[in-house]
Formats: structure tokens, C-alpha cells, sequence
């Protein structure tokens, strides 16, 4: 992660008269010792699915894109014929034969003149080419059959785009008459890193090889088989979140109800993954599927929020409730066996068996994803029979409504607001007054939807302003999350705009969005304290929590407007020192990060004057947020 600490640094703080011509100050009366209401401890989380190639071409590492041959109207999309020297090869998908039944169809080549020299074969354009570090390795595998044995051995290479030079190389045996599984590791020497690379699979005798499920991995974070991007998951880890929202979504739910993101096809052996549409115009390969979806939580130690399907599509498609709806429940209750059961249970075994003995702790579950779009009104009913199966089992369990609920309370309602900056200048006290007898809230998608692919700083401030009423509110909000978290931003690769991190297939970036959740994220207390404020403040939006054990205020300030406002920091007859302080400002709304400039804002941190007192002048600077602890004496 950037930041830019500068130790002795104060700007952000500096008394008002040497920074900017003073203006009447505002004041902000802060009174530490009365507590407000509990914060959550884990208010800030993660929601993801497949989408804007989140996973495939994104988190997910796999390098290889369409490994199980997928055929479209434009053919095999992503691999092409290999023909060296004057070798002819065809190259069509076979629906007669491959490596499983899962995956039924192949990619084919009729191999009718080749040598060592001069080989057939077919070549992988990656997700925006495959990218490649000095002195790396990579690991891969396939499976292949031949019509003989005769076919001789497989040579795997990866290849320069530009200079067509072999960069590593390995050869396989040569494959039998029968479906099996070749592992290879592919070493990259002293190069220079590049994307513009591809992968080649190629034989020198004439023949036929069936290809089936071909797979290439960098390293990955916590080295993982079948893992994720190391740069994607330590953005992620810096964001300390809570929770992680998954499947979806819309990913959940498929524009069809045989499109939907059903559970048992994801886990096992990746051979026996079927894959999936997805109803963000591409097709998933469902490598990330459930366990690993669980694994993720556990390498960055955080809440799964499970969603299960609950019988309802985009395309207006509703299963209703009573015994239509009994399989997808009892889908529903097998998913929560596979998460959570022992391996005395059966879906708790098959865990075990797929690699992971211990079940992993559940608190929340979510019962479908927007079902107010469900026009046929059957969400009262599905969820109520969803909520009865599943609490007879998991009384403890807290179950998620995607909407409100006329006819009985849930345990939690998620709330979705996807709005621009003014609304949220608008909108930062919307919990302020909302009754607190009623469900718990999950503001399970949230985000202001200004830039693209990325927000701006608009954005960031219209995100820091609501941010600062989800911590006020706290009490009732369980749990919050941006949405979308991840977009590939290589030409196709974006299905929705705004998006909090950036990525082509070398390198990521934070948005000044991104920035900002980390640094309300990073630095929370345990509760809520009394303020108040008067004076002057458009567009100044703040809030304070407090960590008690350790004594610390944290300071979450919020300057929307495009002038410095001065501010008169009040905590009474307490005594404080600020400790340190954390800025993130830009000089317009539209500045903003990208992938060539991902560095443009990014926090500044500041050590505290540790002057120590109950009263502070300080400026705001224009398009500002701010996280200033202060510890009590
Ligand atoms: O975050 C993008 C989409 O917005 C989600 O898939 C859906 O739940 C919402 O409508």
C-alpha cells in the first residue's frame, strides 16, 4: 500500500490562522465520556461477485481464459490454431468426448503433418495476455487423450507476443487413448515483467489430441492451489474488513433460474465443475466456487455473509412458495450442512473430502438478493418458508430479507443505495432517526456512482459522508458494503460503472472510494460518543467513536466544500493529545486515480502535535477527509 507519511507533517492541522485567512469557525463539542450506542464490530465488510471480471481475469488467478473450451456463436473464444513451419493441423470442439462428465466437450486437433521442428498445436491469448515475472513459477495442468500413443509428447510453452521468443518450457508425456490429468511447472528466468505473453500447447507427429481443462496459475496469495491474486488480496486485507458478502448479487440469482449460482456444481475437483452462465455477459468458470468463496474469509479472517438462492431470477422468473419451493430450501439447508456441519454429517463430509476438516463459523445468512424486483410479490412467502426451515435446524443463525417485509419482522433487512455524491451530502443522516424496534440493518450494497471505471473524488467524499452515518448508526447497522468491489479495466472488461478497485492483468490500483473505506475501516472504536455542532458547516460531515480500553477518540471529518473550513475541536473539561492524523484531499472533484496513475491521491499521514489540551483549532482543507486520533490523558 502507498501512503505517503511525511512525521512532522501537520498541514491538515495546523492552526487555522497559518494555513488559510481565518473565516467564523465552526465548533465541534465532543463529550468522550458519554457513550451513544455500540458500534459493530463488524460494520465494515466486503460484497463481490462475478462481475466486471471480478474473479475470472480478476481475483481468481488463473491465467488461462476459456479452459474448458466453452463454444460460443464466435467459436472457441480466446484460442487459435498453431501451425509452425510448414505443419497442418484443424483445430474444432468435439461434444463427443471429454475429461469428465461435467465437462463433455473438447477441443480437437487433427494433427495431419507435423515434426519436432515444425509442431501443431493451439495457443491461449489469457485474460488480456498471461502475465510474467523474472524467475517465477507457474504452475499448470491438462487433460489430453490421443488416437495412439504414436502422438508422441505435449510441449507447453509460454511465449513472448511481441518477439515470439520461448520464454519457459516443459514437455509432457505422451498422452494415451484414455482421458487423463498432466501437471507441468513452467520457470521464467530473467525477464522483464510483461503481460504481452500466451501460452502454447503443441505436439510433432501427425495424429489426433483431444484437450480438455487447461490450467495455468501464478504463485497466489497464501499459496493456495486453485488461489487468488496476491496484489488483489493485500488491497483487500488493508481494507480490515469484517465480512464478505458472496455469491452475489445478481451472480446469485442468473438471469434464469437454471442460471443461478448453484452450489453444488462449484466444489470438487475443478474437472467436475460444469461452469456457468453468468448474467454479466460471460461465462464463469466457477473456479472460485463455494470452499474457496469460505477460504477467502479465512485468509483475510473475515465473516462469511452467505447468500442462498431463494427462487427467484432476473428474467422475472419466481418458483413459489410451498412444495415448489422445497428442493431450492432444501438445497439451502445441504449448503449450510457443507459450511458448518461435521463430518459425521453428509454435506459436512463431502467438505472434509473436498480439503477443508474444520466447519467454518456462520452467523449470517441472506435469503436471496433483491427480491423487490420480483414482480409476482412471492418474496413474503419464500422467505418465510426459507426462515422457518432454517431456524428449525440453525435457531442461532440470522437471516437476511433482501426487502422490507409487511407480514413478520426478519432479523436483518439489507438495504441497497446506489446514488451520486449530492444525494449522499443529502442523505448522511438517513439512520439518524430511524426506529430502532424494527430489523437490524445490512446495507449490503452501497456506493456513489461518480468516475468510471473507478471513482473520483467526488465520489470519495460523497462515500465519506455516508460513511460517517453508517458509524453514527452503527447500533442498527449491522454490517455495510461497497459495491461492486473489483472491475477489470482492460477495453470489455467493465459491466457496471464505478467500481472501487482497478486491475489489468499486471497490476491494481485503490480508488480515492477505496482510500477512503480503508481509512474509516482501519481506525474504529467500540462505541459511539455524545457531540454536537454549531456554526457555519455546508458539506462538513463527520463523526466519533471511541476505543475504550485503549482510551482513544477517533475523528472521522469530512469536508465536502470547495473552501477550507475552520474548526473549533471542543472536548470540554477532558483533556486529549492528538496523536496522528490521516488526509486524503485533492483540488478537484474529478481528480481522481487509474491504472498509469495510481498514486495521484492516496492518504497522507501525520504525527500529532501532542500538545496536550481540550480545545483545538484546526482547518479543514477543501475536498478533505480526515481520520484524527486523539488519546484521552
Ligand atoms: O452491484 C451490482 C448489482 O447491483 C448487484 O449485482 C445487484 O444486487 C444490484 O442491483
Amino acid at each position: 500500500m502507498i501512503w505517503k507519511t511525511f512525521a512532522t507533517l501537520w498541514v491538515a492541522l495546523l492552526p487555522a490562522t497559518l494555513a488559510y485567512s481565518q473565516a467564523a469557525a465552526t465548533t465541534l463539542t465532543i463529550h468522550a465520556d458519554e457513550p451513544i450506542a455500540a458500534v459493530s464490530p463488524t460494520l465494515f465488510g466486503l460484497m463481490t461477485e462475478e462481475i466486471n471480471f471480478s474473479y475470472d481475469g480478476g481475483l481468481y488467478a488463473e491465467m488461462v481464459r476459456n479452459r474448458t473450451f466453452h463454444q460460443t456463436w464466435e467459436g472457441v473464444r480466446y484460442w487459435y490454431l498453431v501451425e509452425n513451419g510448414d505443419a497442418q493441423a484443424k483445430m474444432s470442439v468435439d461434444r463427443g468426448t471429454g475429461p469428465s462428465s461435467a465437462l463433455n466437450t473438447s477441443l480437437r486437433l487433427d494433427v495431419e503433418k507435423a515434426d519436432e521442428h515444425n509442431q501443431a498445436g493451439t495457443l491461449n491469448v489469457g485474460y488480456w495476455g498471461m502475465a510474467l515475472h523474472s524467475a517465477t513459477s507457474y504452475k499448470g495442468s491438462y487433460y489430453a487423450k490421443a488416437d495412439s500413443a504414436d502422438l508422441g509428447p505435449v510441449t507447453v510453452s509460454l511465449v513472448g507476443d511481441n518477439t515470439g521468443k520461448i520464454i519457459a518450457t516443459a514437455t509432457g508425456p505422451a498422452p494415451t487413448t484414455t482421458w487423463k490429468k498432466y501437471d507441468f511447472t513452467l520457470k521464467t528466468g530473467a525477464i522483464a515483467a510483461s503481460a504481452s505473453n500466451h501460452l502454447v500447447l503443441s505436439v510433432g507427429h501427425t495424429g489426433t489430441l483431444w484437450l480438455g481443462l487447461v490450467s495455468l496459475f501464478p504463485p497466489t496469495f497464501h499459496d493456495r492451489e486453485n488461489g487468488n491474486r496476491i496484489d488483489l488480496m493485500e488491497k483487500l486485507a488493508a481494507m480490515h474488513p469484517a465480512f464478505l458478502r458472496f455469491p452475489g448479487g445478481n451472480y446469485l440469482e442468473g438471469d434464469h433460474i437454471a442460471e443461478r449460482f448453484e452450489w453444488k456444481k462449484t466444489i470438487g475437483p475443478l474437472v467436475d465443475r460444469p461452469t456457468h452462465p453468468s448474467p454479466w455477459s460471460y461465462h464463469s468458470s466457477d473456479g472460485l466456487g463455494l470452499l474457496e468463496f469460505l477460504e477467502w474469509c479465512e485468509d483475510l479472517k473475515m465473516h462469511p455473509v452467505l447468500a442462498v438462492y431463494a427462487g427467484y431470477s432476473m428474467a422475472q422468473e419466481h418458483v413459489n412458495p410451498g412444495a415448489d419451493l422445497e428442493p431450492y430450501v432444501q438445497d439451502a439447508l445441504d449448503e449450510l450442512e457443507y459450511v458448518t456441519g461435521g463430518s459425521d454429517t453428509k454435506w459436512g463430509a463431502i467438505r472434509v473430502q473436498n480439503g477443508h476438516p474444520q466447519p467454518f463459523e456462520l452467523t449470517y445468512v441472506e435469503i436471496g438478493n433483491e427480491d423487490n424486483f420480483d414482480k409476482s410479490g412471492s418474496y413474503e412467502g419464500r422467505y418465510a418458508q426459507f426462515y422457518k426451515a432454517i431456524k428449525a435446524k440453525y435457531p442461532d443463525l440470522q437471516l437476511i430479507a433482501t426487502m422490507p417485509l409487511k407480514g413478520m419482522k426478519p432479523d436483518v433487512q439489507d438495504d441497497h443505495y446506489y446514488v451520486r455524491a449530492t444525494q449522499n451530502f443529502k442523505d448522511a443522516h438517513h439512520y439518524d432517526k430511524v426506529d430502532r424496534s424494527g430489523p437490524k440493518i445490512f446495507v449490503g450494497e452501497w456506493a456513489t456512482r461518480e468516475g468510471l471505471p473507478t471513482p473520483d473524488f467526488n465520489a470519495a467524499l460523497g462515500d465519506a459522508a455516508w460513511m460517517t452515518g453508517l458509524e453514527r448508526n452503527s447500533d442498527l447497522i449491522v454490517m455495510a458494503a461497497y459495491a461492486p468491489l473489483l472491475v477489470n479495466v482492460n477495453p470489455g472488461g467493465m459491466q457496471w460503472e464505478t467500481d472501487l478497485i482497478g486491475y489489468n492483468t499486471m497490476k491494481s490500483y485503490g480508488s480515492p472510494s477505496y482510500y477512503a473505506q480503508v481509512m474509516f475501516a482501519s481506525l474504529i472504536g467500540d462505541h459511539t460518543v455524545a457531540s454536537s455542532v454549531e456554526g457555519p458547516s455546508p458539506k462538513f460531515f463527520y463523526s466519533i467513536t471511541k476505543n475504550t480500553p485503549k482510551k482513544l477518540l477517533y475523528l472521522k471529518l469530512v469536508n465536502a466544500s470547495s473552501t477550507p473550513l475552520p474548526l473549533q475541536i471542543s472536548f470540554g473539561s477532558n483533556k486529549v493529545m492528538p496523536e496522528k492524523s490521516t488526509l486524503l484531499t485533492a483540488k478537484d472533484t474529478r481528480a481522481t486515480n487509474s491504472i498509469d496513475d495510481p498514486n495521484r491521491i492516496v492518504p497522507v499521514e501525520s504525527s500529532g502535535t501532542h500538545a496536550i489540551g481540550s480545545s483545538f483549532s484546526r482547518t479543514l482543507p477543501p475536498y478533505s477527509i480526515q481520520v484524527i486520533q486523539y488519546e484521552e490523558r
